[in-house]
């Protein structure tokens, strides 16, 4: 059961958030202002906080910088009067989770708060999220000597001043992303937000209110507001993953914010003028998008102010070694062992090899070869198949090598035999092997199906 703490200055509303709430099952505290509410927060600790916004003396920032300062995750929610909904949103850029305007209905408030809590987990994963993406700040981060990626470090430090729009192309792996990273922590706009989104994961009805946010009400089961990526990052920088997926409707929505600089949420009445650099990538042909009008000339030339291409890995060996030192000195997740470098020959193979999966294939083999590693040194033995036979490269990130994964095939035949063994015993019922195994149904099919297990075989 959450606890909330509810702050109001006025009496009656107190009263019906402590009614509303208490009904929902929820513990209530009430404050009837800031300074007492700050006090109960030194006191006790709450799930959620709920304040008016203003109050004589203390006011609701006061509170809300107060439950940021104990806990930068406590969620807090700002009530505030119809006509001052922008000191609202002023509060939700200080870290408030949502606003509530008064005069508001019992729904509301219950919506608001269920909302709220049961998101508090997925708030969590993005603060660490965040985390993880501000500690990766300086280009020093990102490995690079050979002629080509230096070209690209300069052209990042030119760029990265400006706020030129910037499109990112290259092959799968090659580190789109990470330089995206890197443009945004090199630039003035470092500490606001870097929102990112993969245009080619979501279907086009999510993809537009995520990007753009709506109004509440503005189509059945738009139950609050929601704001949209481009105005969290406001200030900051968009990332627009495979933009060369992006659905067209969405490409028109997008070029005309980016030449009006203003943004009309769906529902929303009144635009709102937002001020973001946008940094988009693709490892999709751009060019033959726009001559096969999937993609728009304007907004293509819109958002490729700057473009950076970046070389497959194949092109620029000299980063290779730098790269698989980087990854090993990155591996800390084998406890006992430590490797400490690469035997020449296990160096020279990885050299001739074309690395299709460019960085990202790199820097999973290292990881394998580490578990592999008997000694100190990454030997040629340690490295799969593909990569030891002279490096003629595999077009995909194909299965690997599996003789040299033992552990891997004796996991996976341990788990083809208990497997058995169990339909077996249940006579082939799926329902009670599954729930043997604590697997879900389609888990059992889909391992049934990799290991080639008839169930009719069984049954006999
Ligand atoms: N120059 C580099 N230095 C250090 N790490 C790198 C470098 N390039 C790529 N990486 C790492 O390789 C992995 C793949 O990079 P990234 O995800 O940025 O590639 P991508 O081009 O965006 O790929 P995709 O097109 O599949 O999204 C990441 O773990 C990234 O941190
Ligand atoms: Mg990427």
């Amino acid at each position: 059961m959450a606890r909330i703490l509810a702050v109001d200055d006025e009496e009656d509303i107190r009263t019906i958030l402590r009614i509303v709430l208490s009904g929902e099952g929820y513990e209530v505290d009430t404050a009837h202002n800031g300074l007492e509410a700050m006090a109960m927060m030194e006191g006790r600790s709450y799930d959620l906080v709920i304040t008016d916004l203003k109050m004589e003396g203390a006011d609701g920032f006061a509170v809300l910088k107060k439950a940021k300062e104990i806990d930068s995750l406590l969620p807090v929610i700002m009530i505030t009067a119809f006509g001052s909904i922008d000191s609202a949103v002023e509060a939700m850029k200080l870290g408030a989770a949502d606003y509530i305007v008064k005069p508001f209905l019992h729904d509301d408030i219950k919506f608001t708060v269920r909302h709220i809590l049961e998101h508090g987990s997925l708030r969590l994963e993005n603060m660490a999220l965040k985390r993880q993406i501000s500690q990766k700040l300086s280009i020093e981060e990102v490995v690079g000597l050979s002629e080509p990626m230096l070209k690209i470090f300069d052209t990042i430090e030119k760029a990265a001043p400006t706020r030129a729009n910037i499109m990112i192309t290259g092959e799968s792996g090659t580190g789109k992303g990470l330089i995206a990273e890197a443009i945004h922590h090199n630039s003035p706009r470092r500490n606001k937000p870097f929102m990112s989104i993969n245009c080619a994961a979501i279907p086009e009805t999510l993809l537009e209110s995520e990007l753009f946010g709506y109004k509440k009400g503005a189509f059945t089961g738009a139950n609050c507001d929601k704001t949209g990526l481009v105005t969290m990052a406001d200030g900051g920088t968009l990332f627009l993953d495979e933009i060369g997926d992006m659905p067209l409707v969405i490409q028109s929505k997008s070029l005309k914010v980016l030449e009006s600089g203003e943004l009309l949420p769906l529902g929303d009445t009144k635009t709102k003028s937002v001020d973001v650099r946008i940094i988009c990538a693709t490892n999709k042909d751009i060019e033959a998008c726009v001559r096969d009008k999937t993609f728009r000339e304007d907004l293509y030339y819109r958002l490729n102010v700057i473009e950076i291409r970046m070389p497959p890995l194949r092109e620029r060996p000299e980063d290779i070694p730098l790269l698989a030192n980087r990854f090993l000195q990155e591996e800390h997740s084998v406890p006992g062992k430590v490797v400490k470098g690469f035997a020449e020959a296990a160096i020279n193979a990885m050299l001739a090899y074309s690395w299709p999966g460019n960085v990202r294939e790199l820097k999973n083999v290292v990881e394998r070869a580490v578990i592999f590693a008997a000694g100190e040194q990454i030997t040629l033995e340690d490295l799969p198949q593909k990569i030891k036979s002279g490096g003629a490269g595999g077009g995909t990130g194909a299965p690997e090598d599996s003789r040299l994964q033992p552990l891997k095939a004796m996991v996976c035949d341990y788990e083809k035999d208990i497997i058995i063994n169990a339909l077996k015993r249940f006579g082939g019922n799926k329902e009670m092997v599954a729930k043997t195994l604590s697997v879900d149904l389609t888990t059992l099919y889909r391992k049934m199906n990799k290991f080639g297990i008839d169930e009719e075989d069984i049954k006999k």
